[in-house]
């Protein structure tokens, strides 16, 4: 966060117009909307490029299904991608299209500089030669003999027939860069994230590398190449070319020099699917022609549905309009970004999202604003309380001394974490890190007792001192969430009653105390809105054609090996998602005492890890309230709160009976509050 300006441009990959953008998309554009908006905050000079790939043998194909002109069909599914961006809030600084003319000239530069490149060993770069292989139009790419499904010579991926070609085409000469690739790629001057895609790239280069064509016969939608005009470059390599025709690199453009040649990093994010051609192709290229490659790669996971791969033809798909327009785009982008690790693969589910939104946005995050805000208002007379005597003193973020006199665990540098993990592309470590802090909020709200304090005109002082740390860590909580959550930010700052800067926030933004004592705090609103379940009405966001039914006794996903037949009948047992709707967790009891007037109910204070909660049980009888005092038990951590003889419960507790006296669920090895029951 100190120290010189870093420079650097984050790409996504340019997406194919081939159909209408999919969640895989959306995926990755958040992530590099999210990491540019992160950089920024930590004081970065951030370029983050994102478009659409338009030229190839696919387009030509399905305009002509369509009986439109290639350019039509082009523009109208490029500008659903744009579109879709908006409604996600993503704000990138350049949308390239592969047909624009900026691109073309840039390209055919590259292009002339390759024509004349000479390869380590002295020998031209590109040649002529003759190719004979098995061709797959969807993949423009083609396909070793082995990898062909028989019968019928099928693209493993496309599962559609490749075609024998014979042709003479342009080749790079790939395999006189594998040295250079090897040791580029071991010395970590490309860096390649996560670790096994590394390992990946380089075991493909241990294996040898192939010269590939970079020229194609047949294909009229594309670039045409100067020395051959019946041919077209390469889509894959016209394609890669973006990254800097889209700085300006064609008459060699302020953006290109400042955010390609002379940036500190030249980042890219990309899916799995397409490393080689990044990691491989492409800095091999850019060398040949003497530029400069990038220098670090990351490749995000697929994501999946009930474990099988998204796709349009067997129904298995998400619908990125529909998950924006479910519970607005920061639900959304937080929800992509916090469920799994960035690298790896995860499965969606409609009853994950709804319960992830009900847990951490609106109960965690949407509970601790409205308690916060609330009580500032009503207890400073809707005004930014009066600063607490103790000053903080370390550098921006760090507040440990604000808070430490107050809270119970010690908190400090939660600016650097958070930024180091966002900087790491770990976007789910930065959000655990910013929700253990809410947690810790919350917790020194239950531990505090404003209320009493406010009770108490002797500790006036000590009301406000905790009220304005409170509110300032609530707006640090906005800014360091903001890259995954920009509207939100924006509205929590509203509430704060201040203005959010409209370039998005920066460095100044961490330092602890920009709020102002007596400025009117604004109109405290709902953030996240809690939501019972799917509305069954709506489109929901995915959709799945069922899977071919079980051969008969096979046993369904949750059934434990050997495991006794349940006692509901088969019709009415429920599958793993609607058991997934149920948040079970380990909650501890920290304190407990009857209820007033009742024989059986007893009313606890549990600890939920993140949150304490008071939850009413009917256990009364079998249990004396000192006894339950310090037992991990099961709760039932989402069901909506009731009142039982007047005092209110925030979950139910899990119990068996043994002759109609209450056994209470617990575990056999000490658990964490909070743990995940499944
Ligand atoms: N046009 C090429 C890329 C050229 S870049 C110079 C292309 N386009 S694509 O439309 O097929 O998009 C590919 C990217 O979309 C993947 O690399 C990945 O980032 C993303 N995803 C596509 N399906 C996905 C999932 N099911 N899950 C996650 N991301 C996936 O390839």
């Amino acid at each position: 966060m100190t120290g010189r300006k870093r420079t650097l441009l984050i790409t996504t990959p340019i997406y194919y117009v081939n159909d209408l953008p999919h969640v895989g998309h959306a995926y990755t554009t958040i992530a590099a909307d999210t990491l540019a908006r992160a950089r920024r905050l930590a004081g970065h000079d951030v370029f983050f490029l994102t478009g659409t790939d338009e030229h190839g043998q696919n387009i030509e194909r399905i305009a002509r299904e369509k009986g439109i002109p290639e350019q039509e069909h082009v523009d109208r599914i490029s500008a659903a991608f744009s579109t879709l961006w908006e409604r996600y809030d993503v704000r990138y600084d350049r949308f390239i299209r592969t047909t624009e003319d900026v691109h073309r000239r840039g390209v055919l530069k590259l292009w002339d500089r390759l024509r004349t490149a000479k390869t380590p060993d002295g020998r031209d770069a590109v040649y002529l030669g003759k190719y004979a292989g098995w061709y797959c139009p969807r993949c423009e790419g083609f396909k070793d003999e082995d990898e062909l499904r028989q019968p019928g010579n099928f693209c493993p991926d496309h599962e559609r027939p490749c075609e024998w070609t014979e042709e003479e085409n342009f080749f790079f000469r790939l395999s006189a860069y594998e040295a250079w690739l090897r040791e580029t790629i071991e010395a970590d001057r490309l860096l390649i994230r996560p670790e096994s895609r590394r390992n990946e790239i380089l075991g493909v280069i241990k294996q040898g590398l192939k010269d590939f064509s970079v020229s194609r016969a047949r294909v009229k939608w594309g670039i045409p190449v100067p020395e051959q005009p019946d041919h077209v470059l390469y889509v894959w390599v016209e394609a890669l070319s973006n990254y800097v025709t889209a700085l300006g690199f064609s008459d060699d453009g302020t953006a290109y020099r400042r955010y390609w040649a002379g940036s500190d990093e030249r980042l890219h994010l990309i899916g799995k699917d397409i490393i080689r051609f990044h990691c491989l192709y492409w800095p091999a290229i850019l060398h040949a022609a003497d530029l400069l490659p990038p220098n670090r790669e990351f490749a995000q996971g697929f994501i999946t549905k009930d474990g099988r791969k998204l796709s349009k033809t067997t129904g298995n798909v998400i619908d990125p309009v529909a998950l924006v327009e479910r519970l607005g785009p920061d639900a959304a982008r937080y929800f992509l970004l916090r469920e799994a690790p960035y690298g790896s693969d995860w499965d969606f589910t409609d009853s994950a999202f709804v319960t992830r939104y009900n847990a951490d946005l609106a109960n965690d995050l949407g509970n601790l604003v409205s308690r916060a805000l609330t009580m500032a208002a009503r207890y400073c007379d809707g005004r930014v309380p009066a600063r607490p005597q103790l000053q903080a003193t370390g550098p921006a973020g760090d507040f440990t001394e604000v808070f430490a006199s107050s809270v119970s665990a010690p908190v400090d540098g939660l600016a650097e974490r958070v930024l180091g993990r966002y900087e790491e592309i770990d976007f789910s470590g930065a959000l655990v890190e910013i929700w253990s802090w809410v947690g810790q909020f919350n917790q020194a709200i239950v531990h505090m007792e404003p209320w009493s304090l406010a009770k108490e005109p002797g500790r006036r002082a000590q009301l406000e001192g905790f009220l304005y740390r409170l509110i300032e860590s609530v707006r640090l909580v906005a800014v360091l969430a903001s890259p995954v959550m920009p509207r939100a930010a924006v509205r929590i700052y509203a509430m704060l009653g201040l203005a959010a800067p409209g370039r998005g926030f920066s460095p100044a933004d961490l330092a602890w105390g920009r709020l102002e004592p007596g400025v009117p705090l604004g109109t405290i609103a709902p953030l996240f809105p809690r939501v019972d379940r799917i509305n069954e009405k709506e489109k929901p966001v995915s959709e799945t054609t069922p899977p071919a039914p079980k051969a008969e006794g096979a046993p369904g996903p949750a059934a434990a090996p050997g495991a006794a037949a349940a006692p509901t009948p088969a019709g009415d047992r429920i599958d793993i998602a609607e058991f997934a709707k149920v948040e079970l967790r380990a909650a501890k009891v920290t304190a407990a005492e009857k209820v007033a007037g009742s024989k059986k109910l007893v009313k606890l204070q549990v600890d939920l890890g993140r949150e304490t909660r008071q939850v009413v049980a009917g256990i009364a009888e079998a249990y004396a309230p000192e006894a339950l005092v310090g037992k991990t038990v099961v709760l039932v951590a989402n069901l909506k709160p009731a009142k039982l003889m007047g005092v209110e419960s925030n979950g139910m507790v899990l119990a068996g009976s043994i002759d109609g006296k209450a056994v209470l669920c617990t575990f056999d090895a000490e658990v964490a509050p909070g743990t995940k029951v499944k």
